[in-house]
């Protein structure tokens, strides 16, 4: 009896002959990509991808290095297959993505039995270098020991994608980074030390991965860029005579890309993640009021509502200028609804700068809020120039006091669906609930309905009856 890769609980259903490889992904979703993107590398050199560490030859860690917490989790998983390592001598162990790019060596003498630490931008190279890292172990006399481990931490290289070898197996739902890297430089933050200067692929590639995977299944796409309207600024401007498009000087935009994807027969929708208030263009509300396929649902992480803070925070913007691109865009779709993530306790943030976050997150009506108390994190400018000026206790506690903000009004936003029609697309069994199913409305928003599996992948007519601060529930309607 065969058995796939889901139903076998123990082994990979492989002759034991074939290279086994896991990977283990932390972090966003743009981890998850690269994880995918990466066992497609594996699988087109003869591994197949186990879904347990117990009959892998090599395991890999893709890493997140956003709050120490996310770090603290890798060691601590480090730590617990060590001991595999001293029972199967040939395991391969490999630390990969944000941690691997900012601690580099460091990862080595913390864990002393990792043999490979690769960046973000030389991923793709990993099977490769695994090999690479055979044959000096094979070879002991002419490698010393220090040569049996590899690094590979170069930020300056391009990451190309080319996948048209390779079968597609990421589902109905499909991520795709359309470009990598940040200009930007908040304070806080430790992305543009981990995953180096902004970086866009060109529309061409894009639209043919995005057309593979669509041959594949999916129906869904998610745009991901850590900033993703900055899409197209890192190109050159067209020179006379080259065709030129929608961004600043005729470069290629965010918008130009939604419109080249929007041809694409079966996708269904098209998502972003994550949005810089900078970067919002008239454009990219254009083509949000006109491209059917498009979630009108924005992540545009205000992360303060106080203006001396967003100015500590280098963020680049004030709340007025936030305001004002709000306003231009509910212009063009007054019916956008949009997501916010926040920073309580940011260095010399007072009681008053932090009610002026609450009163902020009540008038824009963010509903959806992703809330972090501040974490300093090594080299950014915050944490090596500032004090880290906010107890811990006060932290907690308006990292409380914000939640029940975000709720009350993800709440009132969710309530004023309540009673109507809305359209969703079906996107797979609910996790609770006989004959229940999880879509997300054409506003990006969570719903729960009733109904049998076979309407996913379709967009339905639901009657939105309930909903809490999270996400909305109904039955579908009649027409
Ligand atoms: N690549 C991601 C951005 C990662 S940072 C993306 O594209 O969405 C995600 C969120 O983490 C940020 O919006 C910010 O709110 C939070 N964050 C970043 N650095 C932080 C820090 N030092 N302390 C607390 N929260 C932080
Ligand atoms: Fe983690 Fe940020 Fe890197 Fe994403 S970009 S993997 S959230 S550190
Ligand atoms: Fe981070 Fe700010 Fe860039 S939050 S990803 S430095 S825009």
């Amino acid at each position: 009896m065969s058995t796939t890769r889901f139903q076998s609980e123990g082994a990979s259903d492989a002759p034991a002959s074939v290279p086994r490889v896991h990977v283990v992904t932390f972090g966003c979703q743009m981890n998850k990509y690269d994880s995918l993107l990466l066992e497609g590398r594996f699988a087109s050199r003869g591994y197949v991808t186990t879904p347990t560490m117990d009959d892998a030859d090599v395991i890999l860690f893709n890493t997140c290095s956003v709050r120490e917490h996310a770090e603290e989790r890798t060691y601590s998983w480090l730590g617990e297959i060590k001991h595999a390592k001293a029972s199967r001598p040939n395991l391969v162990i490999g630390v990969m993505g944000c941690m691997a790019q900012r601690m580099e060596e460091e990862v080595f003498r913390r864990a002393g039995h990792v043999d490979l630490v690769v960046g973000t931008r030389e991923f793709q190279r990993l099977p490769e270098l695994v090999d690479e890292l055979r044959e000096r172990r094979a070879n002991p006399e002419r490698f010393a020991s220090a040569e049996r481990r590899i690094l590979a931490t170069d930020t300056g290289v391009a990451v190309q994608v080319d996948r048209s070898e390779e079968s597609y197996g990421g589902g109905r739902h499909a991520y795709l980074a359309v470009m990598r890297g940040c200009d930007l430089n908040c304070t806080y933050c430790i992305v543009p030390a981990t995953r180096g200067r902004a970086a866009s692929r060109p529309i061409e590639a894009l639209v043919e991965e995005a057309r593979w995977m669509v041959a594949g299944g999916a129906q869904v796409l998610t745009l991901l860029g850590q900033t993703v309207n900055s899409y197209g600024t890192d190109f050159p401007a067209p020179k006379k005579g080259q065709p030129r498009f929608r961004g600043r000087q005729g470069r290629p935009s965010l918008a130009d890309l939604l419109y080249a994807l929007a041809d694409i027969e079966g996708l269904e929708r098209i998502r972003l993640v994550t949005l810089h208030p900078s970067y919002l263009t008239l454009d990219l509300a254009q083509a949000l009021a006109e491209i059917p396929q498009l979630d009108r649902f924005l992540p545009l992480p205000a992360q303060s509502g106080s203006d001396s803070i967003l100015k500590a925070m280098k963020r680049g913007y004030t709340t007025d200028l936030y305001r004002e691109r709000v306003r231009m865009l509910r212009d063009r779709v007054p019916d956008v609804e949009l997501g916010s993530d926040w920073i309580v306790g940011f260095p010399g943030e007072t009681a008053a700068d932090f009610a002026a976050s609450l009163e902020f997150c009540d008038e824009m009506g963010f509903a959806v809020n992703y809330i972090f108390k501040y974490d300093p994190r090594p080299t950014t400018s915050s944490a090596e120039g500032l004090s880290d000026g906010v107890s811990g206790e006060v932290k907690k506690a308006r990292n409380q006091a914000l939640l029940a903000q975000a709720e009350r009004v993800g709440l009132r936003r969710m309530s004023a669906f309540v009673g109507q029609d809305v359209r969703a697309f079906v996107e797979r069994p609910a996790e609770r609930g006989v004959q229940r199913l999880f879509g997300r409305t054409l506003h990006g928003l969570p719903i729960s309905l009733d109904g049998h599996s076979d309407l996913c992948g379709k967009t339905v007519r639901v009657r939105v009856t309930e909903t809490t601060a999270y996400g909305l529930s109904g039955v579908r309607a009649v027409h």
